[in-house]
């Protein structure tokens, strides 16, 4: 009896990011380029997107998550399209299988598309060893869209010009939130449509001057969730509600189950409540589910990291070809 030939070890990338809700987002004019000018200030929280990048000839996407089925794994997909970004900015070809593992609700308001590019970006910088510091690597990220540097970043962040452009926030402790979550996602373009259509493209001035000083500043830097989330804002929140109008029952449950704040979280159609506590989170997403306003709940704390490498390892050829890198 003969033994099988061994196939060499393949190196594996595991990359996690973050998804992210926005804490106040003011929304200006319509910019020439079709994007809307921003106020922000993004918090990324505890829910994560994997992403496992293997060797492979070719570009190979696959998706596994719970909703997995609603995610384009053609040339469309945001991490696709970063992996071909950064081969074409290091001048490699783009030999990589990406497998997403989406935790982040699919076309939910909280960056969970821009959460793989940010995290695919930094897989494959690992995996085709390019050598891209960080901030060329937020420079391409910004090519991809506006949220993308900031999951690439992380934490706390005010961000200016379509989104891409940041400013840390000081923060200090936990804050603790509750999501509903919708198996319908809502188009992003579709909500900035909406909301040209409401204020005939002008948007509403936006804030000037430094955002340190203002009371949602102060309550980061003080970690007084109390007061975050007196401040918390939306702008896109009504023509969110007005495409979906049952988003204002999963924001009466939250205010009837004591959120300090409760938001639609970026374009929808994600409701974020901001709790007292983790047990109060869950308590919260108890009653998101009792109500039956959500699909799927999450808990999760914020300010969380950016995208980061979690293992870099070698891996067993055969068995990793046979079931695929996201597999244990
Ligand atoms: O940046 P991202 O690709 O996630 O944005 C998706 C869509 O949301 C854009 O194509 C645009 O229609 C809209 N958008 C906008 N202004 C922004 C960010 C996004 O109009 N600042």
């Amino acid at each position: 009896m003969t033994t099988p030939p061994c196939s060499p070890p393949l190196r594996q990338v595991r990359v996690r990011a973050p998804g992210k809700v926005n804490l106040s987002l003011r929304v200006g004019a319509r910019q020439r380029d079709g994007y809307h000018q921003l106020s922000t200030v993004f918090q990324a929280v505890s829910v994560y997107e994997e992403v496992v990048a293997v060797a492979h000839a070719g570009l190979l996407v696959t998706v596994g998550g719970p909703q997995a089925a609603q995610v384009p794994t053609d040339a469309s997909n945001l991490a696709a399209r970063a992996a071909r970004l950064l081969a074409e900015h290091a001048g490699v070809a783009h030999d990589v299988h990406l497998h997403l593992v989406k935790s982040v609700p699919v076309a939910g308001g909280m960056a969970g598309g821009s959460a793989d590019a940010a995290a695919a970006l930094l897989a494959c910088d690992a995996l085709w060893d390019t050598g891209c510091g960080r901030e060329e690597l937020v420079a391409l990220a910004a090519e991809l869209g506006s949220d993308v540097p900031f999951l690439l970043v992380g934490h706390t962040a005010v961000g200016a010009g379509r989104g891409e452009v940041l400013t840390p926030a000081l923060t200090r402790g936990e804050f603790h939130w509750a999501f509903a979550v919708r198996d319908r996602g809502l188009s992003t373009a579709a909500v900035y449509a909406a909301f040209d259509e409401r204020h005939r493209g002008h948007g509403r001035p936006l804030p000037a001057g430094d955002a340190a000083d203002t009371p949602m500043m102060q309550a980061l830097l003080a970690g007084n969730a109390v007061e975050l989330g007196r401040v918390l804002h939306n702008d896109l929140q009504d023509v969110a509600l007005d495409l979906t109008p049952h988003l204002a029952d999963a924001l009466a449950v939250a205010r009837r189950a004591g959120a300090l704040g409760v938001i639609v979280s970026g374009s929808g159609p994600t409701v974020a409540a901001l709790a007292r506590s983790r047990q109060h989170a869950l308590v919260i997403a108890a009653a998101f589910t009792a109500a039956g306003v959500a699909d799927r709940v999450l808990t999760a704390v914020g300010p969380a990291p950016g995208a980061r490498v979690v293992s870099d390892d070698l891996v067993d050829n055969d068995s990793s070809g046979a079931r695929g890198p996201g597999s244990p």
